[in-house]
């Protein structure tokens, strides 16, 4: 019998075969055995949940919220993920707005299947999340590039843009601020880009997961602009310590709402009920939790930068917002897989290579800085041990 899979799965393969993340879980898995070992790979901050949100999801739990529940997400959390993006954007919504799914990535993936398919175009702003080209690609779409340069600090080319829209463009994806870059797009480019949307019909697919972290707690908002055609997908990893909650959401125009509702059924089947009840009570408290958070990112992001200077071969970028650093690596002469691995064996830092975010950040790597103070201060005298053994040869 000839095994076959479907022509899906090479849609999801991962480019060139390799799995970014491989050397991240080799670095997580040697952390867990008690090995010296300082993983700045991930964008997941090093504090812990909320302690109410944790009491809620056990007292829950105790309670029997252990049943299915309705597959686009409770209406109390539906109202108040819909109060928290009014709040954050001024974007009249209401809960026939929202839909519950696991994470900000469930969302990328219900929009992506919603909105695109076979022979059409979904563009995104590279460098891009590790996820998108899967996730867009998944949909039968091909997926169209358009440059951010370290040359612009990373901003997106709105021209280039544009002058990629085909007949066939359905969306436009991206995140604010971007990871790994960490820029904010601005007002002027948030005009622009609805501008360009509404001329040309797209949708606009605003990946807002780290929005609560920016100061001030928000973003230009590309929703109140084109709410029609803008999907804002967001959830609680980031702002509150759940990375490994997968609360949620898109908020949408009702009729896309609709069609990711049904596709949560037949793929999601709804969030547990007690990981929906600890979501409510971290929305009212997003308050606090948000500058919780905001604070701890801003002394480290200022920390790892101080820290970074005048190491041999590496130009740290200072980042808008969010929790990573993109470190120029192009002069130590290593091609950045080979920095990485290296950087490794020899210091036991794990970081990310750029290349697995797109063409633009070739030669870069992404070192996140949502971590132990300590920690940052020692995995940089590691890194600048490691750069001036490779400059000496
Ligand atoms: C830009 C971006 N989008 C989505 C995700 C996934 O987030 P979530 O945990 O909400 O699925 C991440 C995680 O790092 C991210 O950086």
């Amino acid at each position: 019998m000839t095994r076959r899979f479907a022509p899906f799965v090479e849609r999801i393969a991962h480019e060139g075969g390799n799995d970014p993340w491989a050397l991240h879980w080799e670095a997580r898995h040697a952390a867990a055995r008690g090995e010296d070992v300082i993983v700045l790979s991930v964008g997941d901050p090093d504090l812990s949940t909320p302690v109410p949100v944790v009491e809620t999801a056990v007292a829950k739990l105790r309670a029997g919220d252990t049943h299915y529940t309705e597959s686009g997400g409770r209406p109390a959390l539906r109202s108040a993920i819909a109060a928290q993006h009014r709040q954050r954007t001024g974007q009249a919504v209401t809960a026939d707005n929202t839909v519950v799914l696991s994470g900000t990535q469930n969302g990328l993936f219900v929009a992506s299947l919603c909105l695109a398919g076979p022979g059409d175009e979904v563009i995104a702003i590279d460098p891009m999340y590790t996820t998108y080209p899967a996730t867009i690609r998944a949909s039968g779409a091909t997926l169209v590039r358009v440059p951010a340069t370290a040359s612009a600090a990373f901003r997106p080319d709105l021209a280039a843009l544009e002058a990629a829209v085909t007949p066939r463009t359905r969306a436009v994806f991206l995140a604010t601020p971007n990871n790994p870059t960490g820029v904010v797009l601005s007002v002027a480019e948030v005009d622009a880009l609805a501008s360009i949307a509404r001329r040309h019909g797209l949708w606009l697919v605003s990946d807002e997961v780290y929005a609560g972290v920016v100061d001030g707690g928000s973003v230009p908002s590309l929703a109140t602009r084109l709410p029609e055609q803008v999907l804002t997908v967001g959830s609680l990893s980031k702002t509150h310590a759940m990375t490994g909650w997968r609360a949620g959401w898109i908020v949408g125009p009702g009729d896309f709402i609709r069609h990711a509702d049904a596709l949560a059924q037949c793929m999601l089947y709804g969030l547990p009920g007690f990981i929906q009840e600890a979501a409510i009570t971290a929305l009212a408290m997003a308050h606090a939790a948000e500058a919780e958070v905001r604070d701890y990112c801003r002394v480290r992001r200022e920390l790892f930068f101080r820290e970074l200077r005048d190491v041999p071969g590496i130009r740290a970028y200072w980042p808008d917002a969010g929790m990573f650093m993109l470190l120029d690596v192009r002069a130590s002469g290593l091609p950045t897989a080979d920095f990485v691995r290296r950087l490794y064996a020899a210091e036991h830092v794990s970081l990310l290579d750029g290349a697995a975010f797109g063409r633009e950040t070739e030669g870069f790597v992404r070192a996140c800085y949502a971590a132990d103070e300590a920690a940052l201060v020692e995995a940089a005298r590691r890194i600048r041990r490691f750069c001036v053994r490779l400059a000496a040869g």
